[in-house]
């Protein structure tokens, strides 16, 4: 049997952290579906083409990866793509809690589906799309914590607020 797990996430947008815990997850699975969440009433700072693009860009040349977007139930989008796992990085401390009620709710849900987690590398510990994002809306350089293609993207698009 084909071991496939599904990367979930918001990627807005993807970070180093997110891209460590892919590279090693391909070592656990034989195929990682990335996969968007599509959810129109969380806001976001990329569109879900321009989270998909980054996302591509900056994953190209991994094997055993392939990229989709997906709304509703996790669970029910895992099952939909023959999926028996689902792959999540946890940071520090304070990722716990969180990460700890979304498996155990995926698991009554569905029982056959088990989440893996992978400690993020040290290096990502506390890199976060989100503390990203404020950084580098204030000019903060954060290209270190991001793929070229993000670190782009986000001057783009605060410059183009900032006008
Ligand atoms: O990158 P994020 O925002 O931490 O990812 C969260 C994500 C997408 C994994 C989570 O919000 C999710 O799975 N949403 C889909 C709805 C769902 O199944 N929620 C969990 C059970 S209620």
């Amino acid at each position: 049997m084909k071991r496939i797990a599904i990367y979930p996430g918001s990627f807005d947008p993807v970070t180093n952290g997110h891209i460590d815990i892919v590279q090693r997850g391909t070592t656990l699975f034989d195929e990682i579906i990335v996969a968007i969440l599509y959810n129109p009433q969380k806001e976001s700072l990329f569109t879900l083409e321009e989270r998909m693009h980054m996302l591509k860009e900056s994953m190209k040349g991994i094997p055993g990866i392939t990229f989709d977007t997906f709304g509703g139930l996790l669970v029910d989008y895992a099952h939909q793509r023959n999926a028996h796992a689902i792959l999540r990085g946890m940071r520090a401390v304070s990722d716990f809690e969180y990460e700890f009620q979304l498996a155990l709710m995926n698991r009554k849900l569905d029982r056959d589906i088990q989440t893996v987690f992978l400690m993020t590398g040290l290096r990502w510990i506390f890199t976060s799309s989100s503390i990203i994002k404020e950084a580098a809306q204030f000019g903060g350089d954060i290209t270190d914590m991001v793929p070229p293609i993000v670190n782009e993207k986000l001057k783009e698009k605060f410059s183009a607020q900032s006008e």
